[in-house]
């Protein structure tokens, strides 16, 4: 077999077979295949698409390119959860101990923030002592023993991804649906769950600007996911302005911690709930209105909140700080962003306010940056809101004064402003079931 005839064929926008797939993906990750012809197959992937059988074999092949985890051990209990990224997404950190708490075994390996969106293993490390790297071994049993773990993902997870990935984005060959689906869908197959519950994002602040991409995107993971024996449900939520008040990551942690308390009924909470139903429905398979109400009662009963107790002491994490915040960093500077004029706030750009974030030390701009746990944005407008000039449109916390002139710059290039008050935007557009 030669690649060459593997990039011939697909330019001509013929279907690959499976082993043409499969010779692609070993001979890539081994190192067998240059970058060269592999950039020239991912940019005849772009222009010609790939059927479902397609999407379906470079999806497990790429899963099969590493270490795989095996969690056959909790049946059809154990459940994941991926978003496809976005601003002041804290998610993850509200609804995998609910479900655990409701007895869905999420053994989850999380991403790293790159750019405007934030990463959940960012956010956990803000909490003092917490572990984000296990053995494999101290992972398994921390899940067997109470029901969750939560580490980065592991050294040699589909490596054949991370090739991959970092090769289209070089070569403008991210945004191609069978690709993208491909790539996540592949580490979510390797990190073993049998049940998955994906919240794609679209909007400003999201990888897929408009619901129309979100939702082909969506439907695609979903056919793949299911191709692959999973239980897969996708739901499309909105990204065009950050999800909740807090972005950054000790800030993050007390927003969630907040809405486990019952202190916070807001989009955010709304959103959890919604893809906290949608894992319960999953793995107890029962109707998601019953799984709703489960849901619920594990926020306003506090169990969720002991779990997330639980699960953080289990991870070496200082737990006190569930029930006082003061354990979490703070910023040495908190300076609060004015209202230029009177009006409504009619928009934001959710990217940009991201890049603010980034700014005052809240994320990364390149994969080596060293992020301050402290630093972020607490908005205090949102839109819909009426200011007068002079209001506090947000809060910018960081321990680095020289970076706030910028960041306030950014931040306010991002809000719209305008006479009348805006429409109400729909928080969740649809669930793919
Ligand atoms: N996130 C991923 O993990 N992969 C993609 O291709 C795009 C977003």
């Amino acid at each position: 077999m030669r690649m060459y005839d593997i990039i011939e064929k697909k330019r001509d926008g013929k279907e690959l077979s499976p082993e043409e797939i499969s010779f692609f993906i070993e001979g890539y990750t081994k190192g067998e295949i240059p970058d060269y012809q592999a950039s020239a197959l991912c940019m005849a992937i772009y222009f010609r698409g790939m059927s479902e059988a397609e999407t379906v074999t470079l999806t497990e092949c790429m899963a099969r390119s590493g270490d795989t985890l095996d969690l056959s051990d909790f049946g059809e209990l154990s459940v994941d959860k991926h978003s496809t990224g976005g601003v002041g997404d804290k998610t993850t950190l509200i609804v995998a101990p609910i479900a655990a708490c409701l007895g869905g075994v999420v053994t989850k390996m999380s991403g790293r923030g790159l750019g405007h969106t934030g990463g959940t293993v960012d956010k956990l490390e803000a909490i003092p002592g917490y572990r984000t790297s296990l053995s494999e071994e101290e992972f398994i049993s921390q899940s067997k023993r109470i029901n969750i773990a939560v580490i980065g993902q592991t050294g040699n997870l589909t490596p054949a991804d991370k090739k991959l990935y970092a090769l289209r984005d070089v070569t403008a060959t991210v945004n191609s649906i069978p690709l993208i689906t491909a790539s996540i869908m592949s580490k979510k197959l390797a990190a073993g769950s049998k049940n998955i519950v994906l919240d794609v994002k679209y909007g400003s602040g999201a990888f897929m600007k408009t619901t129309d991409d979100a939702e082909i995107l969506a439907e695609n993971m979903v056919k793949i996911g299911r191709g692959c024996k999973r239980n897969v449900t996708a739901v499309l939520t909105n990204m065009n302005v950050p999800l909740g008040e807090n972005i950054g990551n000790a800030l993050e942690v007390k927003e969630a911690i907040r809405v486990l308390k019952g202190g916070q009924k807001d989009e955010l909470y709304e959103v959890c709930v919604a893809l906290a139903t949608e894992m319960v429905a999953l793995f107890k398979k029962i109707p998601p209105d019953e799984a709703k109400k489960l849901v619920i009662g594990a926020i306003d009963s506090g169990a969720a909140l002991s779990k997330m107790r639980e699960w953080i002491k289990a991870q070496g994490g200082d737990e006190r700080c569930v029930d006082d915040e003061s354990y979490l960093p703070s910023a040495a500077v908190i300076y609060p962003v004015l209202s230029p004029t009177d009006g409504y706030i009619t928009g934001t750009d959710a990217q940009l306010i991201g890049a603010s974030a980034m700014i005052l030390g809240a994320g990364r701009e390149s994969k080596d940056d060293v992020i301050d746990p402290s630093a972020g944005i607490v908005l205090v407008k949102k839109p819909g809101d009426r200011v007068k000039s002079g209001d506090v449109l947000c809060r910018l916390h960081t321990s680095d004064v020289s970076k706030l002139k910028e960041a306030e710059k950014v931040f306010l290039s991002a809000v719209k402003f305008g006479e009348k008050e805006p429409p109400k935007e729909p928080l969740i557009y649809k669930i793919i079931r």
